[in-house]
């Protein structure tokens, strides 16, 4: 699906895979946010990529917005294709490794990568003309993050799995899988507090809906819900 004139969503549940693939075409080539699912994803991103006219298109970079299997399973075969990979300094231990530690109940694996640019709490970069903002939200893994781009004049949140951004303030609170060995309410309590002043035009999340309008008060509604969903904090 095309979403705005150089922003595509590659694959993910509305194409019947788990998670969403962004590209976001600029000058230098593709940047695609989140890596999909080894052995899942890659047809599907071949697929609409070609779809688009965008199949000889370099990808540059990999922008991952948490180390788990279904948002980084791809990142070893675009690197070795020649994409730089960005990543949260905290979440190289499993991007590295390609797997969690092997205590961690979810043994799911993918083919270790190495991460070229390595992010800490909050910072910006440029990708030629693209300014990227990254937003560090620990709590579902300690190392997530928000790439917040402005694309045709709106404010694009990638979320990763911080939240999925479906519904009505009435439907409650929304966070992401809570399973992680290093899940962290407290953290997710001080992340949704740090981005309930902002309003973002576009929600784009891991898993789940795409909000592409009125979602600006989505933040707030959540930081309130959140509040209410983890009291014993
Ligand atoms: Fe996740």
């Amino acid at each position: 699906m095309r979403l705005l004139q150089n922003l595509y969503v590659l694959t993910g549940p509305v194409f019947g895979i788990l998670s969403h693939v962004y590209a976001i075409k600029y000058s230098g080539g593709i940047v695609m946010v989140d890596g999909g699912i080894k052995n899942g994803s890659e047809e599907s991103i071949a697929k609409w990529l070609g779809y688009w006219g965008l199949e000889k298109e370099k990808v540059t970079h990999m922008l991952i917005t948490h180390g788990h299997w279904d948002h980084a399973g791809l990142a070893a075969d675009y690197r070795e294709k020649g994409a730089r990979i960005v990543a949260h300094k905290k979440e190289l231990p499993w991007i590295e490794a390609g797997g969690p530690p092997p205590d961690d109940p979810e043994q799911i694996l993918w083919p270790p990568c190495k991460v070229d640019t390595i992010l800490e709490g909050d910072c910006k970069f440029n990708i030629a003309e693209l300014e990227v903002e990254v937003i560090h939200v620990p709590g579902h893994t300690p190392g997530s993050v928000i790439y917040r781009i402005n694309l045709d004049g709106k404010d694009v949140w990638f979320v990763g799995d911080f939240f999925p951004p479906e519904g009505h303030p009435a439907h409650g609170v929304k966070h992401g899988w809570t399973g992680d060995q290093f899940f962290s309410s407290r953290d997710l309590i001080e992340s949704f507090k740090k981005v309930q002043r902002y309003h973002p035009d576009m929600i784009l999340a891991g898993h789940g809906y795409l909000r592409v309008d009125g979602c600006a008060d989505i933040p707030k509604n959540n930081y309130n819900n959140i509040l209410l969903a983890f009291p014993s904090r």
